[in-house]
């Protein structure tokens, strides 16, 4: 119940940001993490591939990477916990410094180049809490990565999905890091089509009707073509969902800091653009294929623009980083205001009220 972070912030913010974070996770493993003391307001409950989520909040893939703290992340209040990326084979990431903060923006730039402990201690992970009948409510997705010397890259996509498949509530094929060589080329049509229909089978053979949801985690640095391949590939597959937007590789104007190291900007000047491309699937897609909105969140109006431009959920990992769980609350306080005040019973209500003739 009682928060320290506001106690701690000023040592986390005086640590390189790695070890701030690797801090924050041995505090949420002893049990020091605070648990929400209220239900989520009404308002914000929502349901999607047929599961229950209390708020439309989640926390985006990056910061429990090896599926360690998940139940500690839903009890602060996460409507759900992305869990990943996970590689098969354990491996060490970029060498360090690889996070760098630009603290006048609330953004960070990044290149882990998916440090994981690897799939067999992930999955043990996910496998101990998931029969647990006290487990508490909220969905946890799984997104996975590839090892950075694999050379299918669609096999170790498909051994991912068999490993995890029956211990989370759905899948995320991240095909988006900027970090991982040729990892991006995944997005290109014929590539995303080999990779989306291997990973569909490897995910439910024999389970009827196919589970879990599989969905698929884009960058925001895609051209027009790009998009319009993205919404015929992921159409024709049939796959569940698409989260916009990874980190982006572009250095918008006037930011200062470490600019120039290489790697992906998250953070606010990544809500702008993150939340043009989310637009520009919703208004190809049209409601068919349900959005998560993440790239910039700090806000109660910035997860309310991410719904109105077409999310359905929404998550965020940089403004967490500087802002706490108190942040966490204050954005489901904040949006429940705002669904409210705009006349909207449900968030499901609001999901592309900002977008021409969205249905
Ligand atoms: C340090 C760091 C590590 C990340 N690692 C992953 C990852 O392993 N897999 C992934 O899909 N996204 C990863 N992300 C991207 C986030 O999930 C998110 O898409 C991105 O940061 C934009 O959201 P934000 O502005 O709220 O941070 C990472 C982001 C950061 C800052």
């Amino acid at each position: 119940v009682i928060d320290l972070y506001p106690l701690v912030r000023p040592l986390l913010m005086a640590l390189s940001p790695e070890t701030a974070h690797g801090l924050s996770l041995l505090g949420l493993k002893l049990g020091l993490g605070p648990t929400q003391s209220e239900p989520d307001d009404p308002v914000l409950a929502t349901r999607l591939w047929d599961l229950s989520f209390a708020n439309p909040i989640g926390l985006a893939a990056g910061f429990d990477k090896d599926a360690e703290v998940v139940d500690a992340l839903l009890r602060m209040g996460f409507g759900f916990v992305e869990a990943g990326s996970v590689t098969p084979q354990p491996q060490p990431g970029n060498p360090r410094p690889r996070m760098f903060r630009l603290r006048a923006h609330r953004a960070l730039i990044n290149r882990m180049g998916f440090n994981s402990k690897g799939l067999a201690h992930y999955r043990l992970r996910l496998e101990d809490r998931f029969g647990q009948p006290g487990r508490l409510a909220g969905p946890v997705g799984a997104n996975l990565g590839k090892n950075k010397l694999t050379e299918a890259a669609v096999d170790d996509y498909v051994v991912g999905a068999r490993a995890v498949a029956a211990f989370c509530d759905y899948l995320v094929v991240n095909v988006s890091s900027p970090n991982t060589p040729g990892l991006r080329a995944l997005q290109g049509r014929a590539e995303l089509r080999e990779l989306l229909v291997r990973v569909q089978q490897a995910r439910s053979s024999g389970v009827n009707p196919p589970r879990p949801p599989l969905l698929v985690k884009v960058a925001p640095d895609l051209s027009t073509d790009d998009i319009d391949d993205i919404v015929a590939v992921a159409l024709e597959v049939g796959v569940d969902g698409l989260i916009v937007s990874n980190t982006t590789i572009a250095r918008p104007e006037g930011l200062s800091g470490p600019v120039q190291q290489a790697g992906g900007l998250s953070g606010a000047p990544l809500m702008d653009p993150a939340t043009a491309v989310l637009a520009a699937f919703a208004t190809r897609l049209r409601g068919q294929i349900p959005l998560i909105g993440v790239g910039g969140v700090a806000s109660g109006a910035d997860a309310y623009r991410k719904i109105r431009n077409g999310a359905s959920l929404v998550q965020f990992y940089t403004a967490f980083a500087y802002g706490g769980p108190g942040l966490l609350w204050s954005i489901k306080r904040d949006l429940a205001t705002l669904l409210r005040a705009d006349g909207f019973a449900s968030v499901a209500d609001a999901v592309g009220a900002d977008l021409p003739g969205f249905a």
